[in-house]
């Protein structure tokens, strides 16, 4: 099992503002969905609850939470990080796809980054990705920057690898 982690960050590591995105940039989108179609994504309760339509089609959703009983329709619910990865210990590729506290804990375990790097910092945001040691981290692949139409942002993409 390879564990990922796919994450939109601003110039600050702001990544969320209460339970919404700071942004929605919509190639980025596209691009989150085919990388993680047919694998397994992993999300906190705070981010499930924030899908618009609940669960993501055609990926095993996992969800994590403290609370006992917890109903996630379409999703999979865990209580730990431990339980989580027992889980998904088959699956070729997981994801983690945020939030903040989701990613804190799974930072240290993870083997790649896909980052998209929105070139503006939000005032707003109040949630943030922990800070990444780049030392630690192999440059796999960096792709634009890209203007998006819609929003005004430019972006760009960047694969990072974990050093052994
Ligand atoms: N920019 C991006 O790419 C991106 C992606 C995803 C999310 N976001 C943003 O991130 C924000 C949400 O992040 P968040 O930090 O508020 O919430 P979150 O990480 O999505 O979920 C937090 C919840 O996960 C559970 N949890 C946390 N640690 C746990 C552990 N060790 N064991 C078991 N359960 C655990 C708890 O659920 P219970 O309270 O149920 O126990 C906790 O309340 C939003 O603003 C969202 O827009 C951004």
């Amino acid at each position: 099992m390879i564990l990922s982690m796919i994450v939109a960050i601003d110039q600050n590591n702001g990544i969320g503002k209460g339970d919404d995105q700071l942004a929605y940039i919509s190639a980025d989108l596209k691009r989150f969905k085919a990388l993680t179609t047919g694998h397994t994504i992993l999300m906190g309760r705070k981010t499930f609850e924030a899908l618009p339509k609940g669960a993501l089609p055609k990926r095993r959703n996992v969800v994590i939470t403290r609370q006992d009983n917890y109903s996630a329709p379409g999703a999979d619910v865990v209580n730990s990080v431990e339980e989580a990865l027992n889980l998904c210990q088959n699956d070729e590729k997981v994801f983690v796809i945020g939030g903040g506290e989701i990613y804190k804990v799974f930072l240290p375990k993870t083997e790649q980054l896909y980052l998209t790097n929105i070139e503006h910092c939000f005032d707003e945001a109040t949630v943030f990705f922990p800070e990444i040691n780049l030392d630690e981290w192999t440059v796999e692949c960096h792709e634009g920057p890209f203007a998006d139409e819609k929003t005004q942002l430019t972006y760009s993409y960047q694969d990072l690898r974990k050093k052994k």
